[in-house]
């Protein structure tokens, strides 16, 4: 079967085995020597096939941010590998990293430290295509910028906005618009919707779930919110203390969780759908 062999190995198009991470611990600065190491990630492995919709879940300090980080190269491993697109990214440095800047992008949760407060969103928008080489001119690469605009939903008249003058949702907005600029493969949303009012929830995932579907990238969504996931992700990755503990396509998660923990998470979700059976038990209190 070595066709098929070959064709798996295609459509998975990141795959982490054994990743590891150790930062310097903050919370122990000794006065002299070396700051002790702290390990945060304790050997992940995950695939994320193309065009997929992956959600991340787990209690706050799992390790979500800090898998997402490593993922993008913000942090070097310690140890393992991630293979993206059937490249070893996991040691890459300066130019080869740069590329793949390119191809996997990230989406932050505090979209108002993520923006530089100082510049416009036109300038926010049009750094990447500039950066890159993908355009001559300034104007080009504005041109380039009111095209994100759109695709994001924002009317060109935000060029000229600061980030502090948008609402958090439309700042979370022009975060999708700068992630997607260079037509990456894999998007990295880090609880991007979190803080947010839940309509503009909606709209936000709506978009990317939309964005997605017309570009065919692949999603990885981080949330401690269940719901999110459950709504907007095919599969579901658990996350505590820096392991994975399951994972799974998210109907067989939700309807038959496997491990303790992951019950421990569904059972907390605060919008569980009606059980017939509770309406009857209110039912007979009312006789
Ligand atoms: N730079 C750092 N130095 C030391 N510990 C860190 C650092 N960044 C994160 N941590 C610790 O790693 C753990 C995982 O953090 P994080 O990835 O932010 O979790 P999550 O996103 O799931 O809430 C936490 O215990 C956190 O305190
Ligand atoms: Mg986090």
């Amino acid at each position: 079967m070595p066709a098929l062999t070959i064709k798996l190995a295609f459509s998975l198009m990141l795959e982490v085995r054994g990743l590891r991470l150790s930062l310097p611990d903050r919370g122990h600065k000794p006065a002299f020597g070396r700051t002790p190491m702290l390990e945060i990630l304790k050997g992940v492995d995950l695939s994320v096939p193309a065009g997929a919709s992956v959600g991340v879940v787990g209690e706050s300090g799992s390790g979500k941010s800090t898998l997402a980080r490593t993922l993008v190269r913000l942090y070097r491993p310690t140890a393992g590998t991630i293979v993206f697109d059937g490249e070893e990214v996991g040691s890459l440095e300066g130019m080869a990293l740069r590329s793949l800047r390119t191809r996997m992008q990230m989406v932050f949760q505090d979209s108002q430290s993520a923006l530089n407060p100082r510049l416009r969103i036109g300038t926010i928008l049009a750094d990447p295509f500039i950066v890159h080489g993908r355009v001559r001119t300034t104007t080009e690469a504005l041109a380039r910028a009111e095209a994100l605009l759109e695709q994001v939903g924002l009317s060109r008249q935000y060029l000229f906005r600061y980030p502090h003058q948008l609402s958090g949702g439309q700042r979370q907005r022009i975060g999708i618009a700068r992630a997607i600029a260079l037509g990456p493969r894999l998007v990295l949303a880090d609880e991007i919707v979190s803080g947010l009012d839940v309509s503009v929830q909606v709209q936000i995932l709506e978009l990317l779930s939309t964005l997605r579907a017309s570009t065919g990238m692949a999603v990885v969504l981080i949330s401690h919110d269940l719901s999110v996931v459950r709504t907007f992700c095919d599969s579901v990755i658990v996350m505590r203390h820096g392991e994975i503990v399951e994972a799974g396509p998210t109907a067989s998660l939700f309807e038959a969780p496997q491990h303790p923990y992951t019950r421990r998470l569904l059972r907390a979700i605060p919008l569980p759908e009606v059980d017939p059976s509770w309406i009857d038990s209110v039912n007979l209190i009312e006789d």
